[in-house]
């Protein structure tokens, strides 16, 4: 299968990146959000990472300024910014990337299967809940698979294609031949909480989160020593920050749910996260975020 035009649902912290990433590969893509303020917010993201994807090039002399600028306009006019499905009727294959919460997706994707055409693709961004269960909310299981980016979408090569139950064959390869269409890596996983790198990354983290807690360590320090060795970019707590701290708690509970104790849920982090800040995008978190 083809796609002509794909969507995205959600414009936060990953629907804005995922939408460029496809844009950028020259496919008309709809980025709808509940209000025009987050469809706005997903927008400036696409053109900031347009801007300095670009950038990068003309640095490197493989593009002038003015093929830059043009290029740029054309990337980000390929997003087609909404509030309603009324842009949906021809779409190929929509990916939903609302929050972590397995009745808000179930409602989003009742409400994709009556607004696409029949043979669209509703894939989900899901870190870790049941595609299967979201399929359940529509009248095609068999067109509905995982489609897992990570952080930061524009920049991460690898897609987990997460099969459900009822995930046909035929739907899963088109999503694989879709990521490569992206330039990206897919890979194939089973549908099993976490997939396979939340549950590589959350056990590893995990650790950190309970050795910080219950030693009483301040968390830029685990930070730091995390960062100074270079075993990773940055440490877990600003990693989480960026990710934001509600989509990250929500899987490690889900882990734990899952697979008992071994996967840990930070305290302070769900005391965050029920006083309404979650990392960057509320501009607090473990850290303070500048707007
Ligand atoms: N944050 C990450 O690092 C990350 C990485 C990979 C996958 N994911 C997954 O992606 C999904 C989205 O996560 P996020 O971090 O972008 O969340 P987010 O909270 O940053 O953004 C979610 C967006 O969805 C919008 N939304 C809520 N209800 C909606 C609806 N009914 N219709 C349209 N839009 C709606 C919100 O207004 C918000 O803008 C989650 O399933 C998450 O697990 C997140």
């Amino acid at each position: 299968m083809f796609v002509f035009k794909a969507a995205v649902v959600g414009a936060g912290t990953m629907g804005g990146e995922i939408a460029q990433a496809i844009a950028a590969a020259d496919i008309p893509v709809v980025l709808k959000d509940v209000d025009q303020r987050f469809v706005d917010q997903g927008l400036e993201k696409a053109r900031q990472v347009t801007g300095g994807q670009l950038a990068g090039l003309v640095k490197k002399e493989k593009l002038t300024q003015e093929q830059a600028d043009a290029r740029a306009l054309q990337i980000v006019g390929r997003i087609i910014p909404a509030t309603s499905y009324a842009e949906f009727g021809d779409v190929d294959f929509v990916i939903e990337a609302v929050p972590e919460r397995m009745e808000l997706k179930q409602a989003v994707f009742a409400e994709l299967d009556a607004a696409t055409p029949g043979h669209a693709i509703l894939a989900s961004n899901t870190s870790s809940l049941s595609v299967s269960e979201m399929a359940d909310a529509t009248s095609r299981p068999d067109k509905v698979v995982g489609f897992h980016f990570f952080y930061p979408a524009s920049v991460m090569r690898l897609i987990e294609v997460v099969e459900g139950e009822e995930t046909s064959p035929e739907t899963a390869q088109a999503a694989a031949n879709f990521a490569q269409v992206l330039r990206k890596m897919p890979i194939r996983c089973g549908e099993v909480p976490g997939f396979v790198v939340n549950r590589i990354l959350n056990s590893a983290v995990s650790e950190l989160w309970r050795i910080q807690e219950e030693e009483g360590i301040d968390v830029a320090e685990v930070d730091r020593i995390v960062a100074e060795s270079k075993a990773a970019p940055m440490g877990p707590f600003y990693l989480a920050d960026l990710l934001g701290l509600d989509t990250v708690l929500k899987v490690a509970e889900h882990l734990q749910d899952s697979y008992g104790d071994r996967f840990y849920v930070h305290q302070g982090m769900r005391e965050l996260v029920g006083a309404g800040d979650l990392g960057q995008k509320s501009g607090k978190g473990f850290y303070e975020h500048a707007a």
